[in-house]
């Protein structure tokens, strides 16, 4: 049983990795746990402040397509303050913050 466990945990972790690939859509709890970074800038709540606009809300395929516009590097924000944040990720961790965001409330 000791043996086996860390197979069976490994072997669900890849189907739920599988799974996500073949839906393509953004998972909001997962989201929620790269949103570490955005909340510095946008606010807990996503609201934004003077500088930042607020995110919280927003339709999903909006924020997705602002995401990976900032990503490549194809859509310019100020002081490349979007780039930096969105470049290291993946597409689907663009996905799941779009995902994650989109549910919060306006
Ligand atoms: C260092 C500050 C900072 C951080 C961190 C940050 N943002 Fe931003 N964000 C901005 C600024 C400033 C803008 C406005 C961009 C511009 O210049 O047009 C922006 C714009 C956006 C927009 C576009 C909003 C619109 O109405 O088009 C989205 C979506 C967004 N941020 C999401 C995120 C997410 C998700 C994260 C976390 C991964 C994040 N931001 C982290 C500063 C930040």
């Amino acid at each position: 049983m000791l043996i086996k466990k860390p197979i069976v945990v490994v072997t669900v972790g890849f189907l739920m990795l599988m799974a996500g690939n073949i839906e393509a859509t953004g998972r909001v709890e997962k989201g929620a746990d790269l949103t570490f970074d955005c909340i510095e800038c946008h606010g807990m709540d996503g609201k934004g402040n003077f500088e930042t606009p607020s995110i919280a809300g927003l339709d999903e395929a909006y924020i997705l397509k602002q995401l990976r516009a900032f990503n490549s590097g194809k859509k310019e924000s100020m002081d490349d303050m979007m780039h930096t944040y969105t470049e290291d990720r993946t597409d689907q961790d663009l996905q799941d913050l779009a995902a994650y965001w989109a549910s919060r409330e306006k």
